[in-house]
């Protein structure tokens, strides 16, 4: 071999090892924090790009209410090209790093929210489902802004029509996750005719575009399936005290998950008597079965995410009451739910992103008296009273 040739072939796999370095770093390398702000949501194999969601909005910016956002087509969209994988991004890199969250500003500016007022309902790629997204909260206010930092573009690219609603606990008596539910049901409903409600944990981040943020028709969905710190593994579990005629395991429900109005309406939304932390996504499935309805998981093998790391708060604690009170759960649902929600509205700000509803709910002293009086023998052999 000539000292030209060797030369050139030093040459080659020089330029073969950067081309394969720029490669993996293209795809495969998270992009640096100043990166992070801009594109997060950018496929990893990137094929797509910034200017492309802003174009969607561009086209329906005069079509849109401040706080309800159309991210649709004006035209009909056959459903192959709303589930174009290339179009709904794969997978998506995911920061969940709090103390990177942009500020409300900046997620405004980087979602281009469109200022008109006025709704027309155009043809969408989800059966024209209005979807109502309730996020319960107190506290959590960087995991919130990062969960709007990272929702917004998955929903752009998914043509869904959407609202989010935070309903905010205010005091610090016990957290009841699944009361704010219900209030955000109802407040929601008196904004629009929502066909579809998402119930999401503040905390969890979507990590691949294909898992659609809809409803099914026929049944509830659970969304959150996989999730990185329960392994990717699903999560079924036996109930101590089931209900009379329950003999399942209960599947996870809690996270994020998708029911109808109808849906809701059968079942009498969620259990308002669960303070504290755990058993009402249970509750709601043990009445979501007593109806006949079985909990899917539509495109399920794309629904996984990432939970930002945190601790359990003070007013969050492990809620003894609450095997008893599954127990109780269907004998339950046709008084304790949608008809029977009590609570104070403090305030509602509607903001650019999204709508809070800060309530006051009271402390569930009565609640606790009504475990004490009907459920004092229920469940007691394992709970210990
Ligand atoms: N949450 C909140 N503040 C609290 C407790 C709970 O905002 O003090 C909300 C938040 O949306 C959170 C959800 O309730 O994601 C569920 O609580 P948590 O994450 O503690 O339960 P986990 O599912 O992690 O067991
Ligand atoms: C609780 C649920 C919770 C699940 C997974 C169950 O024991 O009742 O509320 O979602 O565990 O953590
Ligand atoms: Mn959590």
């Amino acid at each position: 071999m000539t000292g030209r040739n060797i030369g050139r072939l030093l040459l080659m796999s020089c330029s073969i090892t950067l081309m394969m370095h720029m490669y993996w770093n293209a795809i495969y390398r998270a992009p640096s924090p100043q990166r992070q702000l801009i594109d997060h949501s950018i496929p990893i194999v990137p094929f797509d790009s910034i200017r492309h969601i802003r174009s969607v909005d561009d086209r329906t910016a005069e079509n849109v209410t401040r706080m309800h956002h159309y991210a649709g087509n004006t035209n009909t969209t056959g459903v192959s090209e709303c589930l174009d994988p290339r179009r709904l991004a794969g997978k998506i890199y995911v920061n969940s790093n709090i103390s990177l969250a942009p500020t409300y500003e900046q997620i405004r500016q980087l979602n281009v929210i469109p200022l008109q007022f006025g709704h027309r309902k155009t043809s969408s790629c989800h059966g024209e489902q209005d979807v109502a997204f309730i996020i319960p909260l107190r506290g959590r206010d960087a995991q919130f802004r990062l969960l709007l930092h990272h929702i917004y573009p998955i929903l752009r690219r998914q043509r869904i029509a959407f609202s989010i609603y935070a309903v905010t606990q205010a005091g610090s008596g016990l957290f009841n996750r699944a009361k704010l539910f219900n209030i955000g049901i109802e407040k929601s409903l008196e904004d629009r005719n929502f066909d579809c409600f998402i119930f999401h944990d503040t905390d969890l981040l979507l990590e691949d575009g294909r898992c659609l943020y809809r409803c099914h028709g026929k049944h509830p969905l659970h969304l959150s399936k996989y999730v990185d710190v329960l392994s990717y593994k699903t999560m079924n579990y036996t109930l101590e005290c089931p209900p009379p005629g329950f003999n399942n395991t209960l599947q996870l429900f809690g996270g994020v998950s998708a029911m109808t109005k109808q849906q809701l309406r059968d079942v009498n939304g969620f259990s308002n008597k669960y303070w504290g932390w755990g058993g009402e996504d249970d509750d709601v499935n043990l009445r979501l079965w007593r109806k006949g309805y079985n909990v899917t998981h539509v495109s399920g093998e794309h629904c996984s995410y990432t939970m930002v790391k945190h601790g359990r708060e003070s007013g969050n604690p492990t809620n003894s009451d609450r095997l008893k009170l599954l127990y109780d759960s269907t004998n339950r649902m046709k008084y304790d739910g949608l008809n029977s929600l009590r609570y104070r509205t403090i305030s509602v700000e509607r903001n650019p992103l999204y709508v809070n509803i800060t309530v006051s709910i009271g402390d569930g002293s009565k609640d606790a008296r009504y475990v004490n009086k009907f459920l004092r023998n229920a469940c007691n052999e394992t709970l210990g009273g």
